[in-house]
C-alpha cells in the first residue's frame, strides 16, 4: 500500500512512521510512506501556498491551485489511490471506517491542511473527508498518523495472525473496549492480580473478560 503524505510538515512524521508496527510494516514492504511537500507547489520566489479569504475573516486559506497540483502529482504515482481530507467537517473516523480501508487496500494520499483551512473547491479532487473527533487541532498532520496507525496496523502481516483475529472479535461495531490485563508482580503497592486471572480456569477467565469489556461513550 503507497501511502502518500501532503504536508508542509514532512518531519512531524519521522518519530511516528519511524518507530514500531508502522516501521515494521514499511521494512516488510507491506506498505511504503513518501511525502509531497507542499511548499514545492508553492508559487514564486516565496513558494506562497495560501492566500485570505474571500468575503473576509481571520487567517490564511491554502489556495485550491496548489493543492490540486499536489494532489495530481502523488495520482500520477498511483492513478487508483484513495485521497483523503482530514477535516473537521469531516464524517467520524472509526474503527469500521479503518477496516474498510485496510480491506479495500487501496493507496492512500492524505492531504494535511495547515492555517486556517483550505479553499473549498479542493474537495473535488477528494474521495473521502474525515474528522477524528470534537475538538480542534492546528492541521491535518496529527489526523493523518491515526488514519495511517489505525489502518497499517490491520493490513496482513502487520500485527501477528492470532493477535489480529482476537482483535477483530472486539471490534464488531466501534464500540467494544478491551479487557484490562496484567503481568507479574502478582502484588504490586498492595494491589492484587484478580484471583479469577491465578487460577488457570480458561473459563473462567473467559467470564470475568467479557464481563469486564466495556462500551465506548
Ligand atoms: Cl481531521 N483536523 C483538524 N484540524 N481538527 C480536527 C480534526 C481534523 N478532527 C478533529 N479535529
Amino acid at each position: 500500500m503507497k501511502i502518500q503524505i501532503i504536508t508542509l510538515f514532512p518531519e512531524m512524521f519521522t518519530g511516528v512512521l519511524g518507530n514500531s508496527m508502522l516501521w515494521k510494516a514499511a521494512d516488510k514492504g507491506i506498505v511504503e510512506y513518501s511525502f509531497l511537500n507542499l511548499r514545492d507547489f508553492g508559487l514564486g520566489l516565496r513558494k506562497t501556498v495560501d492566500d485570505t479569504p474571500y468575503g473576509g475573516g481571520d487567517g490564511m486559506l491554502l489556495r485550491v491551485d496548489i493543492l490540486a497540483a499536489a494532489v495530481e502529482a502523488a495520482k500520477t504515482n498511483d492513478p487508483e489511490a484513495v485521497v483523503i481530507l482530514p477535516t473537521p467537517r469531516g464524517e467520524t473516523f472509526l474503527q469500521s471506517t479503518a477496516k474498510a480501508t485496510a480491506a479495500e487496500g487501496k493507496g492512500m494520499i492524505i492531504i494535511c491542511p495547515r492555517y486556517e483551512g483550505y479553499d473549498e473547491r479542493i474537495t473535488k479532487w477528494v474521495d473521502k473527508q474525515y474528522s477524528i473527533g470534537n475538538y480542534v487541532l492546528t492541521g491535518g498532520e496529527l489526523p493523518a498518523m491515526i488514519v495511517i496507525d489505525s489502518v497499517v496496523r490491520l493490513l496482513p502481516g502487520v500485527l501477528g495472525g492470532e493477535t489480529s483475529t482476537e482483535i477483530e472479535s472486539f471490534q464488531q461495531d466501534d464500540q467494544n473496549i478491551e479487557f484490562p490485563q496484567y503481568t507479574r508482580p502478582e502484588e504490586f503497592q498492595g494491589m492484587k492480580v484478580p484471583d479469577v486471572l491465578l487460577t488457570g480456569h480458561h473459563a473462567e477467565i473467559a467470564k470475568w473478560r467479557a464481563g469486564q469489556s466495556k462500551k465506548a461513550d
